[in-house]
């Protein structure tokens, strides 16, 4: 057995540069060291605060787009904790988490998955788009998230214990909401849960003109596209128009490219493949532009 880890904690904590690891994992690169653009909709910074001070796991609700990645970088930026992101999806095993070992110049090398790299250094560890997860995946997260806040690492026979600093938090979109795609009550009932939405009309404006580069106008037209395209789920829209989309519109608009056109690629051609949807919200676009 090698005794890396060991030796890459120390350097950690001496803040030494840190030595490459063999696959290239290192927590510092995991720290967020410039404000990330954030504009608050509610209380949700003083809630999550508390919660972290109380180191209660977090729950990020709410539809695709609306800020809940972004909420969490200014979190961890605000909280001076390194973020580790994990995307989850249907082929993540426990290991992926965990760790593994490898074979490396004929001996076996354990390495650190990035849960137990959050677990370790005190990072916060995301778990974004949770339900994505096997459920046997999710189990991993179970000792973490009560008194207990241990991971096993079951191949090594050892018990991390968690850093005081680390806090893990998961985001769910309850809009996909299946009985494939759920998520276990055993998990669920862990977490506290910080609900989003799309931003108020002013604050989403605010967010168009800053990330979109539009000017005041422009992003207020936009955010009355969102507004009316939000209500046509009623006619079978799936999910609302997320606040990226409307971004992403600003961005084409600013870059030289007609509204109209801007409107379509990034608003009514994303958003549904369905003809007569797509039909009504090139009337409202025209309406508006
Ligand atoms: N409250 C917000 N403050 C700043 N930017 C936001 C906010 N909400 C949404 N955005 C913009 O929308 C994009 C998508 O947000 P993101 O946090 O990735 O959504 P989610 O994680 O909920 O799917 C961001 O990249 C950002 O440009
Ligand atoms: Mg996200």
């Amino acid at each position: 057995m090698n005794n890396n880890t060991g030796n890459r904690m120390q350097d950690i904590q001496l803040k030494t540069p840190p030595k490459p690891d063999f696959n290239g994992i290192k927590i510092e690169d995991y720290h967020i060291t410039t404000e990330p653009f954030y504009v608050s909709t509610g209380d949700e910074i003083s809630l999550f605060e508390s919660a972290y001070r109380l180191k209660l796991p977090v729950l990020l609700k709410g539809p695709t787009g609306c800020g809940k990645t972004r909420f969490l970088e200014f979190m961890a930026w605000k909280l001076s904790r390194p973020l580790v992101t994990i995307a989850c999806h249907e082929d993540l095993t426990a290991s992926d988490l965990v760790g593994r070992y490898l074979l490396q110049d004929n001996q076996t090398v354990w390495q650190d998955g990035p849960l137990s790299l959050a677990v370790k250094y005190g990072a916060i560890c995301y778990l974004d788009e949770a339900v994505e997860a096997r459920k046997d995946t999710t189990v991993v997260i179970h000792p973490l998230t009560d008194n207990r806040r241990i991971l096993p690492q079951e191949k090594r026979g050892l018990l991390l214990e968690s850093h005081p600093d680390f806090l893990i938090v998961m985001s769910y979109n309850p809009g996909y909401q299946s009985v494939m795609k759920d998520l276990k009550h055993s998990t669920r009932q862990r977490f506290v849960a910080i609900d989003f939405t799309y931003p108020p009309s002013r604050e989403e404006q605010t967010i168009i003109i800053e990330e979109g580069q539009v000017d005041e106008n422009t992003a207020e037209r936009l955010v009355k596209l969102g507004k009316m395209v939000r209500n046509l789920r009623q006619q079978g829209l799936e999910e609302g128009i997320s606040t990226r989309l409307l971004v992403y519109a600003g961005r084409l608009i600013s870059d030289g490219i007609p509204p109209l056109v801007a409107c379509e690629a990034a608003v009514t051609r994303a958003m549904t493949d369905d003809d007569e949807i797509q039909e009504a919200i090139t009337e409202i676009i025209a309406g508006i532009f």
